[in-house]
């Protein structure tokens, strides 16, 4: 809160863009989001919300200290840094799932051998084996992770599957999901004692929006 302003934090990119065309359904004014130049916080003319543009795993740095009373990110990123706060609303945009894919044509359950799995979500990975109670290895990738099967680095990987045209194009199959994913409000648990009343509002003016689709 500042000022008896709320503050959000909006994940940049297309949850940004669809966080925004959320909040003008419900009647706030976004202008100044939707043409930010290169300024980082902006303020909502006809309600008292100043949004903060910030990356995915910064929302949860911000409403978990605190400087963001509530902030907008996925459930991949939530499901791999974790954290302590409170997970309100699922928005129903960013829809994608955590997939586990191997090279086309492998029998990746078939075998006894040890298996390295290469993932952007080390956690999320680790987390879904143990729940088999399989002990693998997991390699943290950075990014293009269908590199790592085809290059022989691992024997499947753990990532987002949005249209499976990734997969397809590098020879990979999905095998099994690990969890579906969509964006999420999330609210620093202080400010929602607080700023209750406030917050709520808030709240109940996304969900009347996502009521009606
Ligand atoms: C994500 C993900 C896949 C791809 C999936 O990557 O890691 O590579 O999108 O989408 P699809 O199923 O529709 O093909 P991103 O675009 O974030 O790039 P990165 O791999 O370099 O992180």
């Amino acid at each position: 809160m500042s000022g008896n302003r709320l503050r959000i934090a909006l994940t940049k990119g297309r949850l940004q863009d669809q966080s925004v065309a959320l909040f003008e359904r419900a009647g706030l004014d976004c202008t100044p989001i939707q043409h930010p130049g290169r300024r980082l916080i902006h303020a909502v003319p006809n309600y008292p919300l100043d949004a903060v543009l910030s990356k995915a795993p910064d929302v949860i740095t911000y409403v978990q200290h605190g400087t963001c009373d509530l902030g907008i990110t996925g459930k991949d990123i939530i499901m791999e840094k974790g954290g302590s706060f409170y997970e309100v609303l699922d928005l129903g945009f960013g829809k994608c799932r955590f997939a586990l894919a191997v090279k086309e044509g492998t029998d990746f359950y078939g075998t006894y051998k040890h298996r390295r799995i290469a993932s952007k979500y080390p956690n999320v990975t680790k987390a879904f084996f143990a729940g088999k109670g399989m002990d693998v290895d997991v390699i943290k990738i950075e990014g293009s992770v269908e590199l790592a099967p085809i290059l022989g680095l691992a024997d499947g990987i753990v990532d987002i599957v949005e249209t499976g045209a990734t997969l397809k194009a590098n020879g990979l199959v999905p095998i099994e999901d690990v969890a579906q994913i969509s964006a999420r409000l999330i609210v620093n648990t202080a400010s929602m004692k607080l700023y209750k009343n406030e917050i709520l509002d808030f709240i109940s003016k996304l969900e009347a929006e996502l009521e009606e689709k």
